[in-house]
């Protein structure tokens, strides 16, 4: 019978092995000499996630290249057939003499994509999945368990809400209380000893933009000998919630993370002995549901991390330049960089310098009907962006989220978190300069107006003019 593996050790998955020894990237293992023995220490004190992904180990190309090779074996040979079993009983591995078994156990292409991750959030280890939710559900199965109990916030991507209120409970018998994750007695109460093992948020709530008091959450949650896993999808960069308390992050990497909106991932970061139960063979809910990342789209985002803090300041610029305007215009805007969202001092004391306060805003348009309305004229008239699903891509995207990605939740549960039938979600992209998207909004906002008889004619006359001009768009 197969044995599980050895854990692998922490260091292993944080600091990355470089091929060069003279480069100055670092050395773990204690090889390389004094400069190599200063350096693993010094990247462990990176508190600004730029910084620590700057200081993880560069992995280098089979033949020199800059970039890292692609890995895209699924089996692994070896030499002898006692090795086989060496692996298997857990004596050789990816930290013990750089050997691998299968992809869906470990693939080193996969594995360096998670040390990035790692240095990212500030965690012992990271694992990438084929997607957010693999991500979510296998860390919640393998830290639930049959019959335990989840203390989750009410308002959570309707995916997630799902699955804690529907699919977790038909299939697991897990139980999930739904709560304001504002209200501390209330999550007190929430609790239950000996039955909660997780207390699940996300830093900045899908849609609501309401930003989780992460300190506070650890505590209640260590308190009562549970674990607080923490959705940081919105908010890669801008917030580290590991370095806050949290026990656990996990990431939709399709959105800000990828940035191009062309490929489905996750990341479960935290500590190594979790990654490890995770992958473990006979319990491991990565090793047994088998979400694994294609190591060619682990090469692809392990490109794209490096830029994510400059994507990330500029979405938060022109976000907080938007939602400023916006709210100059008498629009009802959600934006936690205004000093009237009511989380705006907290995301300010707990987010990463440098960073602001994320590209995410919500216009709420009263009704679905003129949130509609807006959204059609925004994409169809002036070009603003585009009606999608999803965020973090480099133009704006928007829905209307009471009917898209929250419609999963029962109307009730919706109006308890918040989520108005107008609601309009906007990613805040980059591309274009901030006038000229600018200019397009306010053109579109005022096709919204009831025309006054000498107005309507102009406005037909725009509408026609831009109209043609989106055609024409279309077609090159
Ligand atoms: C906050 C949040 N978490 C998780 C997910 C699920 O991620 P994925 O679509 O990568 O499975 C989403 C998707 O929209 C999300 O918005």
């Amino acid at each position: 019978m197969a044995q599980a593996m050895a854990p692998v050790a922490a260091s292993d998955l944080v600091t990355l092995k470089r091929p060069f020894q003279s480069d100055g990237f670092g050395e773990e293992n204690g090889g390389g000499g004094g400069i190599a023995d200063e350096k693993p220490r010094a990247r462990r004190r990176e508190s600004d996630p730029a910084a620590a992904l700057a200081a993880a180990r560069h992995e280098f190309g089979e033949h020199g290249g800059v970039n890292m090779s692609i890995e895209a074996s699924a089996t692994f040979t070896v030499m002898e057939p006692d090795t086989m079993r060496r692996l298997f009983a857990g004596e050789l591995g990816p930290d013990r003499g750089d050997m691998y078994i299968y992809s869906r156990h470990f693939n080193p292409t996969v594995l360096a994509l998670g040390r990035q991750m790692a240095a990212l959030e500030g965690t012992e280890a990271a694992y990438c999945t084929a997607s957010g939710m693999s991500a979510i559900s296998s860390v919640l199965m393998q830290l639930v368990g049959a019959g335990g109990h989840v203390v989750a916030s009410r308002c959570l991507y309707g995916g997630t809400h799902a699955l804690l209120s529907r699919f977790l409970p038909r299939t697991s018998g897990v139980t999930a209380t739904f709560v304001d994750v504002d209200d501390e007695a209330a999550v007190r109460a929430a609790v239950r000893p000996g039955q909660t093992r997780v207390v699940y948020v996300e830093t900045v709530s899908n849609p609501t933009l309401a930003v989780a008091d992460i300190p506070m959450l650890a505590r209640v949650a260590h308190e009562a000998g549970a674990k607080l896993v923490v959705d940081n999808t919105f908010t890669p960069v801008i917030v580290s919630p590991a370095r806050l308390g949290a026990d656990v992050v996990v990431h939709s990497v399709s959105k800000f993370i990828s940035g191009g909106a062309d490929i489905i991932a996750g990341a479960i970061c935290g500590p190594a002995s979790l990654v490890n139960s995770m992958m473990d063979l006979m319990e491991g809910a990565l090793m047994l549901l088998g979400p694994t990342m294609n190591a060619k789209v682990a090469f692809e985002l392990s490109e794209r991390l490096p830029h994510l803090p400059l994507r990330m300041q500029e979405h938060s610029r022109r976000a907080l330049a938007f939602a400023t305007r916006m709210q100059g215009l008498g629009l009802r805007v959600v934006y936690p960089g205004l000093p009237d969202h009511p989380h705006h001092a907290r995301l300010g004391a707990m987010g990463n310098q440098g960073y602001g306060f994320g590209g995410m805003l919500c216009v709420d348009m009263g009704t679905e009907d003129r949130a509609n309305r807006l959204m059609h004229h925004l994409q169809n008239t002036t070009q603003f962006g585009l009606m999608a699903v999803s965020l973090g891509y480099y133009e704006t995207l928007m829905s209307c989220s009471g009917n898209s990605t929250s419609s999963e939740m029962p109307p009730e549960d919706r109006a308890r978190a918040g989520i108005s039938p107008g609601l309009v979600r906007m990613s805040v992209g980059y591309n274009g300069t901030l006038e000229q998207r600018w200019a397009q909004f306010e053109r579109a906002l005022a096709l919204m107006q009831p025309p006054t008889p000498q107005a309507h004619h102009l406005k037909v006359a725009a509408a026609d003019r831009d109209a043609a001009a989106a055609d024409n768009h279309r077609k090159h």
